[in-house]
């Protein structure tokens, strides 16, 4: 019997408890399906931090580098300062393993509920690529008083390194700054990505998004490199689009997308967007994905403090995120089997957590999911 090495890392607020019911449908995946699921949990994230004043390990950072996998619940907590760990523990892992792909699928499943009028799931079905490394994300810039100041800042990736020595004179107001950094690797390999799996999919348009009417350094460049990659896909039409249209297009026309390839910091807007559309933050999986290493499958929604130990959460955002796992794992069968758990309880209406309209616990749904695992 094939044996996959999963960490697990619940996290913060409500990710416990999502991912709890993750490993239980997924546990019951692997039984239907004959293969095993060793794992081990992390317990990085605020109570951990707070105790110990460590946000990821050197050590764990080796032991997660020996998984297969890694299935994270969601990390941000009050008690921290904003940005403390979602910056060193989910960056920290995104860069330290590579993880370039950000993959978002945007599915309305039948029987949820649409913000949109007179739109379906036919009509809702795309896949964001979103970068994952670069972009304004390298997170590189500093906070200068008035006067003169000399800046040294870099960027290390496993990719290339690239070091800045910034001279600064602000003459009368002090002033912030970052800087976004788009490398030529950097971004074909996330855009030959999306034209692959337009491919593999058998569909016919890559959509890219930019701003490269206004920033047009990092932007138009991007758009060199999709132009470039355009040429290898003969069968595949590629189109611009501004982040600004594309979130009224989303809206208007959903049913033009395809696949969607995106600079890091638009797709995490658009993709929060494409969750409403598809019903909702607590049904958006994601993956951030190393094709050749180590990937890390998470719902895109967050902690939700507030709801935290309350058993409220919807879990089938994480649930799904398990089966995109599967996928990656090698184990397409099975993560067809879940997501098909996850339609049937949909379209069935009995089992509905809150922000469904309905009044299940997160483990109720959990356990209804993977039931119907069984049961299939
Ligand atoms: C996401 C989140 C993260 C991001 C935050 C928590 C750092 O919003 O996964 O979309 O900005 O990528
Ligand atoms: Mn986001």
């Amino acid at each position: 019997m094939s044996s996959h090495k999963v960490a697990v890392i619940g996290g913060d607020g409500i990710g416990p408890e999502i991912i709890a019911e993750g490993v239980k449908v997924l546990d019951a995946v692997a039984d239907k399906f004959n293969f095993n699921i060793d794992w081990t949990e992390y317990p990085n994230g605020a109570d951990h931090y707070l105790e110990t004043g460590e946000l990821v390990s050197e050590d764990t950072l080796a032991a997660l580098g020996k998984a297969d996998s890694i299935y994270l619940g969601a990390l941000g907590d009050p008690r921290c300062e904003p940005g403390v760990l979602e910056k060193g523990i989910l960056l920290a892992l995104r860069f330290h393993f590579d993880q370039y792909i950000n993959l978002r699928p945007i599915k309305l499943l039948e029987g949820v509920w649409c913000p949109l009028k007179d739109k379906g799931p036919k009509d809702i079905d795309f896949t964001v690529v979103r970068e994952n490394t670069e972009d304004f994300y390298v997170g590189i810039g500093n906070h200068v008083k008035q006067g003169k100041t000399h800046q040294e800042l870099e960027v290390i990736r496993s990719l290339y390194s690239v070091k800045f020595g910034l001279d600064i004179e602000a003459d009368r107001s002090e002033i912030a700054y970052q800087i976004g950094v788009l490398s030529q690797k950097g971004s074909e390999r996330v855009i030959r990505y999306a034209f692959d799996l337009a491919k593999n999919k058998g569909k016919d348009r890559v959509t890219a998004v930019d701003k490269a009417n206004v920033l047009s350094h990092v932007y138009n460049f991007w758009r060199t490199i999709v132009e470039d990659v355009s040429k290898d896909y003969p069968g595949i039409e590629h189109e611009f689009n501004y982040v600004d249209a594309i979130t009224m297009w989303f809206i208007k026309n959903p049913e033009w997308y395809q696949v969607v390839v995106t600079p890091n910091m638009f797709g995490d807007i658009i993709t929060d967007l494409g969750a409403m559309i598809q019903g909702g933050l607590g049904l958006a999986p994601g993956g951030n994905i190393n094709p050749d290493g180590v990937s890390m499958f998470e719902p895109i929604h967050g902690s939700a403090p507030k709801y935290k130990g309350l058993d409220r959460a919807n879990p089938l955002a994480t649930i799904w995120a398990g089966a995109m796992m599967l996928d990656e794992l090698g184990e397409e069968k099975a993560g067809e089997a879940a997501v098909n758990a996850i339609q049937e309880i949909l379209s069935e209406g009995k089992v509905k957590t809150k922000d469904l309209g309905g009044q299940n616990t997160c483990s109720e749904m959990g356990d209804a999911v993977a039931e119907k695992v069984a049961g299939n």
